[in-house]
């Protein structure tokens, strides 16, 4: 079964447990979480206090996608704030990469490295026997509701033949029933979606279709 991971940064950020819940109900695990600290992205959003506020207030896995410079020095702050998935960026950590999958894996968390859409797998591939995710972006990160990328999704054929078959493989990004059909037949099974599940006028049936492309 496909996990599928609504991305927070389009629900309504006043009623946030309320607009979580629903996604619950109608089948999401977890729930996608996105950090961007106005450097590594043109774009502020959230960071650990949140992730610390929701991890009582939902029962969905806390699925944090850092998308800042020097994640190093921050991915203790989201350990302790609860995230139960920590991904952060290949174009971020600077020859760091080794130590933050070792931090987030000390600490019985899942560890997921992301690239951009112009990061070419081989810039990861050492570190796919460490990790338990890989997230390929579909659109540039920074902000929701952009168009899909379908080059960049080819991506995921490549990395599914070099790792092993434990390891999730995210896509974000423009993703609706269409565009994850593409990155499913490529071997993805965990979904991001932000504007397709929260501006759905029927999220049931957004996040149903997602489950089972
Ligand atoms: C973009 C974020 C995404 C975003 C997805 O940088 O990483 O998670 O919220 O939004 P949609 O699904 O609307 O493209
Ligand atoms: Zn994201």
């Amino acid at each position: 079964m496909n996990i599928v991971s609504p991305s927070i940064l389009s629900a309504d950020f006043a009623n946030l447990q309320k607009e979580i819940l629903k996604t619950e109900n109608f089948g999401a695990k977890w729930c996608h979480i996105d950090v961007m600290d106005g450097h590594f992205v043109p774009n502020i959003t959230i960071g650990a206090p949140v992730v610390k506020s929701l991890k009582n207030a939902v029962k969905a896995k806390l699925d944090v996608h850092l998308m800042i410079e020097n994640p190093l020095k921050y991915i203790p702050d989201f350990i302790s704030a609860g995230s139960d998935i920590i991904t952060f960026h290949i174009e971020a950590s600077k020859g760091s990469a080794s130590e933050c999958i070792k931090l987030i894996k000390d600490a019985g968390k899942l560890a997921g490295i992301s690239i951009k859409p112009g990061t070419p797998v081989n810039d990861i591939k050492e570190y796919l026997s460490l990790l338990d995710m890989v997230l390929v972006m579909t659109v540039e990160p920074g902000f929701s509701g952009q168009k899909f990328m379908p080059d960049a999704a080819k991506k995921i054929k490549e990395i599914k033949s070099l790792a092993s078959d434990k390891l999730i493989i995210q896509v974000d990004g423009g993703i609706n029933a269409d565009t994850a059909k593409i990155c499913a037949d490529y071997g993805a099974n965990c979904f991001v979606a932000g504007n397709y599940v929260y501006k759905n006028p029927d999220m049931e049936n957004a996040i149903k279709s997602l489950l089972a492309v």
